[in-house]
């Protein structure tokens, strides 16, 4: 086997409940994550040194994603090989179609696909447990993104399990031309002083299960929305559009700034995009859940 591939979702955040910040800095996280149908490929082969290239679909924009040893691609293969105590190296090309800096978890996806990828291409047979271990230190996203579906994360987000749902979401998700730095905008969190709601969200596990839109709508919430809000005035106007739209509700994806709105169904989606993209320059329709970072093609 010379090459593999695994494609890997982007994640949105149906609650986000945000505590206090810990010591290390973390914030404590009561989390139900989605992956949806949004995905960057990351393509792997063996080679003296690593080195990364990526090629962004459509009008992304990815200049902002270090094309060196920060690339958290290539640092999540270095963690991998750490932990075999082996000594290899790969280029990895991704093929990016994940919004960058827009609280999809694109750079989660990322790590997450090469791990799952370099494991395949050497054959390395990671225990589940171990990977996820793995991709904890590399980002509180990273665990979610080789899981995959939908889960409730703990912990600083790392801590995920599987939960019930119903599954044929529709998101019309509605990328910003400028993103918006986690760090920032926890930052704004605590200067805000919004307090903490850490409580497991019971009534949106119902609504997921029960697997009607307009319920489901009325239980997503997201703590940082007010911090994001803050930090970027400019995002205050988009709710009321996309609801008008015809949306159930708007949501603002983790960290933000990307928008998402909850569509009836795929065509719905579509219909609601069509008339958004009058005022924005890129809308996307994904459903929802979808599997986590998983082998694609291997030659
Ligand atoms: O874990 P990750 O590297 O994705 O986090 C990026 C930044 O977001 C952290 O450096 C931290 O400032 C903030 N963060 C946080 N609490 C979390 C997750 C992220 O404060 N649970």
């Amino acid at each position: 086997m010379t090459t593999v591939t695994v494609r890997a979702p982007a994640k949105i955040n149906l609650h986000l409940g945000v505590g206090p910040a810990r010591p290390d800095g973390y914030h404590a996280l009561a989390t139900v994550y989605q992956a949806i149908g949004l995905y960057d490929d990351v393509t792997v082969r063996s080679d003296d040194h690593w080195s990364v290239t990526m090629t962004a679909t459509g009008d992304l924009d990815a200049s902002d994603v270090p094309l060196d040893t920060y690339n958290i691609a290539i640092r999540a293969g270095i963690a991998l090989t750490e932990h075999h105590h082996i000594d290899r190296a790969a280029h990895v090309d991704i093929a990016k179609s994940i919004p960058v800096a827009g609280g999809l978890a694109g750079g989660s996806a990322d790590a997450a696909a090469a791990l799952v990828a370099l494991d395949r291409l050497w054959d390395l047979q990671t225990s589940d447990e171990d990977l996820l271990a793995i991709a904890a230190r590399l980002g509180s996203d990273v665990p979610f993104s080789l899981i995959g579906g939908t889960a409730y994360g703990t912990g600083r987000g790392e801590l995920v399990e599987p939960v019930g749902d119903s599954g044929g979401w529709w998101w019309v998700v509605i990328p910003n031309e400028s993103g918006l730095s986690t760090g920032a905008v926890y930052a704004e969190y605590d200067r805000l002083g919004l307090g903490e709601h850490l409580n497991a969200p019971q009534k949106l596990f119902g609504a997921l299960v029960e697997g009607r839109p307009e319920r489901l709508a009325t239980h997503l919430h997201n703590d940082l929305q007010p911090a994001a809000l803050s930090l970027r005035p400019d995002l205050a106007q988009h709710p009321e559009r996309i609801v008008r739209a015809g949306a159930h509700a708007a949501l603002l994806s983790g960290s933000g700034p990307t928008w998402l709105g909850l569509a009836d169904d795929g065509d719905r989606a579509r219909e609601i995009a069509g008339v958004l993209s009058e005022w924005y320059p890129l809308v996307l329709c994904a459903p929802g859940p979808v599997a986590g970072a998983h082998v694609i093609t291997y030659v």
